[in-house]
């Protein structure tokens, strides 16, 4: 009969073929490996040639990610980040500095990379990567064979080596929480003299803009 293409079953096969024919016509660029819902990582950043140590902990199934930051002979810091937007930036010293931000978007997706642009292959750190780029905001390199990512470049120059990723690496539960002063008010009064949140590691404000652009 001629109606049969018009029969769900038909639909069926032929949404598998514009599926499958989609499939078939993406390039062969290779994407970057969707980051682990949980890690671990110490990066080494030089910002502008200001160095720090950044130890990061992404915990996506809990919502949460942690930059816990020490600048080269200076203060460590602590940024503690919430899917739901806020994140509180402290010292645990006797200086007892907290900042509280809230931002429009939550922590990066596992899947933040996807739609990156392809740019090839390069040595960098004495591994061969591929590289992508996403929206002018960050160059990223992950090792063609462990899949591991190696370097990320930031357009304000701000490079971050990674020195190590430990995947399913998790921070004990009791880490997660902001000192008792980031919910005083008096504490929130004298986080305004401070200038804990401009010489941050990564600007956040910048990544969580960027997720932003790149969720969109
Ligand atoms: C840090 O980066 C600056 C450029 O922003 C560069 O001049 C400097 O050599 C770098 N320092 C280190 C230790 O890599
Ligand atoms: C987000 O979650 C954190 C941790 O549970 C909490 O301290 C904070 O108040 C929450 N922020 C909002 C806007 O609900
Ligand atoms: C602290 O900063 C907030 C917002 O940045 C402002 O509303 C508040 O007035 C400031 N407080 C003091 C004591 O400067
Ligand atoms: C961080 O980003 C914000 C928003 O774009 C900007 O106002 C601020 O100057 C930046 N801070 C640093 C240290 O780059």
């Amino acid at each position: 009969m001629a109606s049969a293409p018009t029969t769900p079953m038909s639909l069926f096969f032929l949404l598998l073929l514009v599926i499958s024919s989609v499939d078939i016509s993406t390039s062969d660029d290779p994407t970057p490996a969707t980051w682990p819902h949980q890690f671990h990582s110490v990066l080494y950043v030089n910002n502008s040639g200001a160095l720090q140590i950044l130890d990061l902990w992404y915990d996506w199934p809990n919502g949460r990610n942690f930059n816990i930051i020490q600048n080269q002979l200076g203060k460590l810091k602590y940024d503690l980040e919430w899917d739901n937007g806020t994140s509180y930036v402290y010292t645990l010293d006797s200086d007892r500095e907290c900042r509280v931000l809230h931002f429009e978007v939550g922590i990066l997706r596992p899947n933040w990379l996807d739609g990156a642009t392809y740019l090839g292959q390069r040595h960098v750190d004495g591994f061969l990567c591929n590289v992508w780029e996403k929206v002018d905001f960050i160059w990223y390199y992950e090792d063609v064979v462990t899949k591991r990512p190696v370097h990320w470049l930031f357009y304000t120059g701000m490079s971050a080596h990674v020195m190590t990723f430990e995947v399913g690496a998790q921070l004990e539960d009791e880490k997660w929480n902001a000192p008792v002063y980031c919910f005083e008010e008096a504490a929130q009064l004298e986080s305004n003299k401070s200038s804990l949140v401009e010489p941050m590691a990564i600007n956040y404000s910048h990544g969580r803009l960027a997720r932003g652009v790149l969720d969109a």
